[in-house]
């Protein structure tokens, strides 16, 4: 990364990075839009208004054109069995005309430092192609099941409900759901904390990347014993056929807290009258853990495909193994490398005892080389090192060091994260 705030990366033209000026919010907002084939809207114009701080920014300017846009700004982000703030990367786009000469290097090179700067441990963003970020040390870390069912087929298991459900209006989601979703960020890692706008924005029907048609949100809370302790968003796509009603039920999210209240709000999604096919994708994408997989009478009546929702990436190891928790006790060193100016290279050795790590630097041979995507993403406690190991992308000393690795480092339950900030 150049020191000065100008680099020459374009031959013939000076491409300037700074932060936006508060009047330059428009244009970032244009060349972010432009950058994703996306038409300009209101919904939009306020995500844009309320979520970016110029001082967040981080904009490339050729020949005082503005090119290519990134942010990255604080957020609340669970990791196993504690809650940090991360630095949360988004917004980054560069024009189709000055693609593939170095923008978004500088840029995420910058944000990186950025937020280490400002004493930020981690960044996390969700990847429009997966294949962009591992070069910046940021690894896949929470993997979700896209889901659907269809009926004849769908059936589920004959089980007693464990609570009931309510339609609710906006208004008064807006107070019931946040206390669930707060409970999401105390118990799965993964999990990105809501504030008031996002809620309204989350729960808002006028978001553009919503067909007209189907942009209805239903609003449902399920109440156990002890209260609250689940909500369903959902959407309908209505269809009809010579046969009839062949509406899909689309599941934007669905948080439970307590064991029966997935099930209860399945088995709701199924028996909607004129649904013909339920579907969890997009911000309704499923936990692996989800009881869907053993609800259903016949799993293989399941369309099952796996996603990756959020990238993870360690900017310092000892102060990320330190701060979340552990289900066992254990040693671990491992050996790191950085391809973003060694940010993060070290050797470390992890201690843990009674659930509780402390990592420092060390001298002794590691257990394990891994570069900084692959530790990244296992550090929301995926078990992923094993299957790493595999596919030859970590080196180790003793082959069941990976397996060791995994058993310290994975966390029940698994990761999750369904927020698209
Ligand atoms: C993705 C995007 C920001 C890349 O910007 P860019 O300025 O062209 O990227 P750079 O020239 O700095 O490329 C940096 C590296 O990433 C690689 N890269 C860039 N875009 C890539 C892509 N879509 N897939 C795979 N690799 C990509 C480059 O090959 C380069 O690799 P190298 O330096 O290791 O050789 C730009 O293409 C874009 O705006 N795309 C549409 C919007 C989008 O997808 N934004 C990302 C949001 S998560």
């Amino acid at each position: 990364m150049s020191g000065s705030g100008t680099v020459g990366i374009i031959p013939a033209v000076p491409v300037e990075f700074r932060p936006i000026r508060p009047e330059e919010l428009a244009q970032f907002a244009d060349v972010n839009l432009t950058a994703f084939g996306e038409r300009g809207d209101p919904w939009f114009e306020r995500w844009f208004r309320e979520r970016v701080k110029p001082q967040d920014t981080i904009a490339a300017f050729a020949d005082g054109q503005m090119v290519g846009s990134s942010l990255a700004f604080p957020l609340e982000l669970a990791l196993p069995g504690t809650v940090v703030t991360a630095s949360g990367v988004t917004a980054v786009g560069v024009l189709p005309t000055h693609r593939r000469r170095g923008l978004l290097r500088e840029m995420m090179t910058r944000q990186i430092l950025g937020a280490r700067d400002q004493g930020l441990a981690m960044a996390i963003l969700w990847a429009s192609e997966g294949a962009i970020y591992s070069r910046f040390g940021f690894g896949p870390a929470a993997r979700s099941w896209r889901v659907a069912l269809e009926h004849p087929r769908a059936q589920l298991v004959p089980l007693p409900t464990s609570g009931s459900l309510r339609m609710v209006g906006r208004d008064e989601a807006l107070q019931r759901f946040p206390p669930l979703h707060d409970h999401l960020l105390q118990s799965r890692p993964g999990t990105i904390g809501r504030d008031q706008r996002a809620w309204e924005m989350s729960l808002s029907e006028d978001d553009p990347h919503l067909p007209r048609d189907e942009a209805r949100l239903f609003l449902v809370v399920h109440q156990g014993d002890g209260g609250d302790d689940g909500y369903l968003v959902y959407r309908i796509r209505q269809a009809w056929s010579a046969l009839g009603a062949r509406s899909t039920l689309l599941i934007s999210e669905m948080v439970a807290n307590a064991p029966g209240a997935a099930a209860d709000m399945w088995r709701y999604c199924l028996e909607v009258d004129l649904v013909h096919r339920v579907e969890a994708s997009g911000r309704g994408l499923r936990p692996l853990d989800d009881p869907i997989l053993w609800l259903a009478k016949d799993p293989q009546a399941l369309e099952l495909g796996l996603g990756t929702t959020i990238w993870a990436r360690i900017i310092d190891v000892p102060e990320v193994l330190s701060a979340r928790r552990y289900q066992r006790d254990g040693d671990l060193t491992i050996e790191v490398s950085d391809p973003v100016e060694h940010l993060a290279e070290g050797r470390f050795r992890l201690h843990v005892a009674n659930g509780v790590g402390e990592c420092r630097k060390t001298e002794s041979s590691p257990d394990l080389i891994l570069g900084v995507s692959e530790l990244s993403s296992a550090c929301l406690g995926q078990r992923c090192l094993t299957g790493l190991a595999a596919a030859g992308r970590l080196s180790m000393g003793d082959p069941a060091a990976a397996r060791r690795a995994d058993d310290l480092l994975a966390w029940d339950p698994p990761p999750w994260c369904f927020e698209d900030f």
